[in-house]
């Protein structure tokens, strides 16, 4: 045996994927050469060959049991064609699949490979690409049972084990449990013979040759061990021999293991041949080909007997009972019945003496008979020979004669209904059409054979009732005349409607006749057409090919999805296989919001229902989905030429499919029109009317299921019926068998290689051979390893427990690891080493002894290792006791440490916390002594923090109980004490340092502002003094030039007076009348004044008037004067210089007071005789009076400037004997004293104001006393203000300032 050595391959290499994508792209093109669509699943992985072909040399011959299969991963591929550069290739070849070769030469892109000198293109030199050479086998010529053993494991491998068997009649080669059966045309002789069935019986898969009866065995015996039911899906395209298949199977399940069948097996086996002669047709792909889908179910009770089936049936093709291509035949049982029905049952069915030519529904195609009657031959199909058996059959069915009749009765009906045609009727005005003459009589024997009358249905054949939407509560029913082609449609569909619904009845009966009772499993076959297609396509390939998605999907959700999770859950650590999930295409197609079915059914709902409209649609909705293109995107011409409306491609898993939806309305409403119906439904054959009762009931009840009270479509049924079935195949186990026609032409010992390899793509098989390869496709739990075994062994193996009877046998077996997995709960094994070890398990006696004795020997040996390892055990269990007391101390010692630890670390840590505070505390002491005020009482409340700190520690200390709350809450607390007075201390630092800040800025502030005020003094004192600089220089510029004023008018003075000197006796008259009485109102007046200042001026004895005598400047001031003052008391000008606004009142009163004071003094002076000077200085100095005696004064002394009167100042001292004697101080307010002042040394000051002290003051103008002109005399304000202020004098306020206020 050889040893299979795989290397596995790292995905994420890129190299790697770089290539699986090149191979995908290839692998489709072989398909159908339509385009690049990856086909299924993960198959695309190992059909290339490069990726796994190591070229490991296989170890030395010996037990492969015993052998490795070891894995690596993948070199580069150019290094394994170098490796494989001497050896032998497969390269694709597109007729044979693969050829033989021998690399010559490695080029960029391609290899040049010289094709086998034995086999096809021999001599020539063929340039592949890289990734279509695959590794050969060392012995291309060696097959295997299982695809699996093989070394190398590729798509060229599996096709040439595949061939190489079929070439020796071993149609069957097994891909771990999954059989591939190649039909082979020709009865194998002993391959289905009972003593075969006996073979298999019981045995384990691989054990002997692959068989479809292993797979029924093995189904059989899983539904026993597991109770659970099972399922065999047999696929394959046309042809490939799914019935046979399935046949066989029916056959070994229902045949008693070889024996005879029992009545229920009978009648499970009587329904096939029922079946197809109903539902088999010849077609150019198979002669006895199955138009319909079945899942035959045999349900078993608990002792493993049959107890009744159910047959489950999908699709019957319709459309063949009207119209068959020239090379196909309509159904058998047309055909079986003219050739092999007795004559009187012809005669009763009115088929007389018919000939197939006869009918209209048989001659279009190939009107020819199977057998002797006919020119077709088949090793099968005999139709003489098979209505005997299908009659027989239905008899054992149940059928009775009466039944059997009426059951031929619709198949004759249906031919001479076929048979009726029509022609336009020239009498009908609305274009209607009338019954060919030449048909009437097809029309009555078809009338009669459905219970109608001949006109009923010739009115219901070219008549189409309708109701209209108004008039009455139903609508009033009206005859639409139909047309000729629509007369031939309704006839078609009557035809097919009365058929199918025949075939639904006889499957009905079968069923009726192996009803279930009582069931705990069955076994389900299901034989359905496998993915079909032809150059265009219509709706039976559409739902067909809608199915095996379906199935494709459930195969890699069993084989792919739940193989890999069983490995997960048995825990056997096998790498993920990636396969190409379909559910887009399925949902393409049924999903019922917008799948092609339900835009299917919603386009024949439409008023007007069109393909077209039906096509664009579909394009409309998906117009970038990836398994949906346009007809004109196809790489063949015929798709091409389809337009965008009357068709679409679909990319299914096994290849691209173009369909033609010319047809998709009209197949999918198989719904009778309502003449019809009503026409049927009135007949008079009771079988007739039940067959549409029946399948009323049918639908209703599906009507009930879906909850619409509508006519189901077909798609909608299909639809349906197909979730019904993945959902019961869910529920059992599977296996599958993989059905290949090995050539077009059916015949035996031809195989097509090319054709042959697309089928195994489309089964899957690679992505299956890839997960086997890697898995363990065999598995036993182990009580059922232990109970299929220990049969076979002496008691003292047999009585060990099942998993170490299982590990003991394998040990002395010598099994290598890497052969079998110990799951969970069971083995696994490698793909054929569960057949090795059932092998060696069932050798002869001798080496059964050998094995015992061995598995005896390794059981000892096991024992005395376990002796051994229980006496070291227990030295080094008592060494560990002693280690553990040991560590025990320890542990105890760390745990006390650690619970001492646990109780008082709070406590610590809340001591170690707390202290953390004497810092804070500290710091505090620190801010007290920084304080000036409030110091002892801040101390005082830091000592009670301080102490309540020591208290806190205390109680910690002291309370070892104490709780790790309470120690936070102390620490808190005094936390929160530390943090306040802290605050509070800081704050009041704060508060003093700003005080102090405060106050130095105050001081900063004043110091500044007095700096400020200095300089300002400073300044004004500087200004003053140079303001007092300018008016002394001013004053004494006035002086002079005053002084040089009077000198001038003293020389003009002096002329003058020297002219009225000589003028004088000359007016001398005049003016003393004139003096007089001058003198005489002055008189008066002196005395007025004397008695008004309070006896100051004291008269005492008037002067006579006549004795003054005055100057002509007195009585001339007096003239042409505004205000004459004269007769004005004293008091009134007293008033009137204090009250008056009038400027000029105001200075003639001054003068006219001035006038009169001066004249009192005069009075004064000359009344007091020699005592007059001493008064008169009083007054003021002598030297004013001095001066004003030479004093002229002048007729108009010069007015103020700007209206206001000068202040003027003057200081001059009172002199006596050329002494100072003191000072005298004026203040000139313009002509007229206001204040005087006269200091004497020891004296007190005399202070004196106008208009208070008159009488004491110097009554003299201004321009009289000559201090103007008196050098030094005059001085500024200030000097007076300061002497005045000194001596206690009152401010000043001038007579208009007093008057304003
Ligand atoms: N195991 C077999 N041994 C001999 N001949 C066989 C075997 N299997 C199939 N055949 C031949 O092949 C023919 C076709 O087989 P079968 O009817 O089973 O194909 P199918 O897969 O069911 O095709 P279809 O899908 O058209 O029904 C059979 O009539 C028979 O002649
Ligand atoms: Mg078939």
């Amino acid at each position: 045996m050889k040893v299979v050595r795989l290397p596995t391959f790292d995905k994420s290499d890129s190299d790697y994927r770089g290539q699986v994508m090149s191979n995908n792209a290839r692998s489709t093109k072989g398909m159908m050469g339509v385009n690049s669509l990856p086909v299924n699943g993960g198959g695309n992985v190992l059909r290339k060959g490069l990726p796994i072909s190591v070229q490991t040399k296989p170890s030395a011959a010996g037990s492969s049991m015993t052998n490795s299969r070891k894995t690596e991963s993948s070199p580069d591929p150019k290094d394994h064609l170098l490796l494989m550069a001497s050896r032998r290739v497969w390269f694709t070849d597109p007729k044979h699949g693969f050829l033989l070769g021998q690399i010559v030469d490695l080029g960029a892109d391609k290899v040049t490979v010289e094709p086998d000198s034995s086999g096809m293109r021999a001599g020539s030199q063929l340039q592949v690409a890289y990734e279509s050479v695959y590794p050969a086998e060392d012995n291309s010529s060696q097959d295997y049972d299982d695809n699996c053993s093989l070394m190398y494991l590729n798509e060229a491998t599996l096709l040439n084990n595949i061939r190489l068997r079929y070439e020796r009649h071993q149609i069957y080669t097994y891909t771990a449990n999954m059989l591939t059966a190649v039909n082979p045309y020709v009865e194998i002789k002993g391959l289905y013979t009972a003593e075969t069935i006996k073979r298999y019986q019981g045995k384990s898969l691989g054990t002997l040759p692959p068989h479809v009866y292993a797979i029924a065995d093995k189904a059989f015996r899983d539904m026993k061990v597991t109770k659970q039911s099972q399922s065999i899906i047999v696929s394959g395209e046309s042809g490939a021999g799914k019935t046979e298949s399935t046949k066989y199977i029916l056959r070994y399940l229902c045949g008693s293991w070889g024996s005879t069948a029992g009545p229920i097996e009978q009648k499970i086996l009587d329904a096939n041949p029922v079946l197809e002669s109903f539902g088999n047709a010849k077609t150019t792909r198979n002669n006895n080909s199955s138009r319909f889908g079945k899942f035959i179910e045999i349900h078993f009770e608990t002792n493993q007997k049959v107890t009744g089936g159910f047959i489950s049936h999908y699709l019957l093709e319709k459309s063949r009972i009207c119209s068959q291509s020239s090379e196909e035949r309509n159904y058998h049982i047309f055909y079986q019945f003219l050739a092999g029905a007795p004559a009187q049952l012809k005669q009763h069915v009115r088929l007389g003496n018919s000939k197939l030519s006869d009918f209209h529904y048989l001659r279009q195609g190939c009107n020819q008979f199977f057998g002797e009657k006919g020119t077709l031959r088949d090793p099968i199909v005999d139709d003489i020979k098979d209505f005997k058996e299908t009659d027989t059959a239905l008899s054992h069915l149940g059928l009775g004669d009466a039944d059997k009749v009426a059951v031929y009765s619709v198949v004759s009906a249906v031919l001479h209904l076929g048979n009726i045609c029509f022609q336009d009727d020239p009498d009908d005005q609305r274009g209607g059409c009338r019954v060919t003459v030449e048909s009437e009589a097809d029309l009555q024997v078809a009338a009669e054979l459905v219970g109608v009358d001949q006109d009923e249905l010739r009115q219901a054949l070219t008549s189409r009732v309708m109701q209209t939407a108004k008039g009455g509560t139903k609508g009033t029913v009206i005859m639409v005349p139909l047309k000729v082609y629509e007369a031939n449609n309704a006839r078609d569909a009557l035809a097919k409607a009365m058929y199918s619904r025949l075939f639904d009845y006889i499957v009905h009966r079968i069923n009726q006749s192996i009803p279930l009772k009582s069931s705990t499993a069955y076994i389900g076959v299901l034989d359905i057409a496998g993915f079909e297609y032809f150059t265009l396509n219509s709706f039976e390939q559409f739902c067909i090919n809608y199915c095996n998605e379906k199935l494709q999907q459930f195969f890699n959700e069993r084989v792919l999805h739940d193989e890999q999770t069983l490995y997960e859950k048995e825990g056997l650590g096998v790498s993920r296989i990636e396969y190409i999930d379909n559910t887009d295409c399925i949902d393409l197609v049924e999903s019922p919001k917008n799948g092609i079915l339900s835009f299917l059914d919603e386009e024949s709902k439409l008023p007007k229902p069109s393909a077209m409209h039906f096509t664009t649609e579909i394009h409309k909705a998906f117009p970038n989905h990836f398994r949906l293109a346009l007809p004109r995107k196809s790489k063949i011409k015929e798709h091409r030429e389809i337009r965008d409306d009357e068709g679409f491609l679909i990319r299914h898993f096994a290849g691209a499919v173009c369909y033609k939806t010319t047809q998709f309305i009209e197949k999918n409403n198989d719904a009778l029109h309502a003449s019809l119906e009503g026409l049927v439904q009135e007949s008079r054959s009771p079988f007739l009317k039940n067959l549409f009762t029946l399948t009323a009931s049918l639908h209703s009840s599906t009507q009930k299921l879906t909850g619409k009270l509508t006519h189901m479509s077909v798609a909608s049924k299909f639809r349906m019926q197909l979730s019904e079935l993945l959902e019961k195949l869910r529920g059992t186990g599977t296996s599958f068998i993989r059905c290949i026609k090995p050539n077009a032409k059916m015949v035996p010992d031809v195989f097509e290689g090319g054709q042959i390899l697309s089928q195994l793509q489309s089964a899957g098989m690679t992505s299956v051979l890839e997960l086997m390869q890697k898995g363990f496709p065999s598995r036993v739990p182990f009580a059922q390893l232990y109970a299929t075994y220990n049969g076979l062994l002496p008691p003292r193996l047999s009585s060990l427990d099942p998993r170490f009877f299982c590990r003991a046998l394998f040990k002395a077996l010598g099994l290598s690891e890497d052969d079998f997995r110990f799951g969970l709960t069971r083995i696994f094994f490698r793909p054929g080493k569960f057949k090795e070890f059932d092998q060696l398990m069932r050798n002869d006696p001798d080496s059964l002894s050998q094995m015992v004795a061995s598995v005896t020997r390794w059981i000892v040996q096991s024992k005395w290792k376990k002796s051994q390892f229980a006496a070291l055990s227990v030295i080094k269990l008592k060494n560990k006791i002693l280690y553990r007391r040991e560590k025990l101390v320890v542990i105890q010692k760390t745990v006390r440490m650690h619970l001492a630890r646990k109780q008082n670390r709070p406590r610590y840590r809340g001591i170690m916390q707390l202290r953390k505070l004497e810092s804070q505390i500290a710091a505090m002491g620190q801010t007290v002594a920084k304080l000036k005020k409030d110091r002892e009482s801040s101390q005082k409340e830091v000592d009670k923090v301080r102490l309540e700190l020591a208290a806190a520690i205390q109680s910690i200390k002291s309370n070892v109980k104490i709780r790790p709350e309470n120690i936070e809450k102390l620490h808190k607390d005094l936390l929160g004490k530390c943090d306040s007075l802290l605050k509070t201390l800081s704050q009041r630092v704060e508060a003093e340092k700003n005080a102090e800040e405060q106050e130095k800025a105050r001081k900063m502030r004043e110091e500044m502002e007095r700096q400020k005020r200095e300089k300002e003094e400073q300044e004004r004192a500087k200004q003053l003094e140079e303001e007092h600089r300018r008016k002394k220089a001013e004053m004494e510029a006035r002086r002079k030039k005053e002084e040089a004023e009077m000198a001038i008018k003293v020389a003009k003075q002096k002329s003058v007076e020297q002219q009225n000197k000589s003028n004088l006796n000359d007016l001398i008259g005049f003016t003393d009348a004139a003096a007089v009485e001058q003198d005489k109102r002055d008189v008066e007046l002196a005395y007025r004044l004397a008695q008004e200042s309070n006896g100051n001026a004291t008269m005492e004895e008037a002067a006579t008037p006549t004795q003054l005598k005055r100057s002509n400047y007195v009585v001339n001031s007096r003239a042409g004067k505004k205000y004459d003052l004269s007769g004005w008391k004293y008091s009134e000008l007293r008033d009137a210089i204090n009250t008056s606004c009038d400027m000029e009142l105001l200075e003639a009163c001054r003068e006219e007071f001035h006038r009169r004071l001066k004249v009192y003094h005069a009075w004064k002076a000359r009344n007091r005789g020699g005592k007059a000077s001493s008064e008169m200085d009083e007054r003021a100095p002598k030297s004013i009076y001095q001066h004003q005696q030479s004093y002229q004064p002048s007729a108009s002394p010069s007015p103020p400037p700007g209206g206001i009167p000068l202040q003027r100042y003057f200081r001059i001292p009172f002199t006596k004997d050329g002494q100072n004697r003191g000072l005298w101080f004026s203040h000139f307010d313009g002509q007229y004293i206001v204040r005087q002042m006269e200091i004497h040394q020891g004296k007190p000051p005399v202070l004196l104001v106008a208009g208070h002290d008159d009488m004491q003051m110097c009554e003299l103008k201004l321009s009289e006393t000559g201090l103007t002109r008196k050098r030094g005399a005059e001085i500024l304000e200030y000097e007076f203000e300061k002497e005045w202020n000194r001596n206690g004098g009152m401010p000043y306020m001038r007579p208009l300032d007093r008057r304003n206020s």
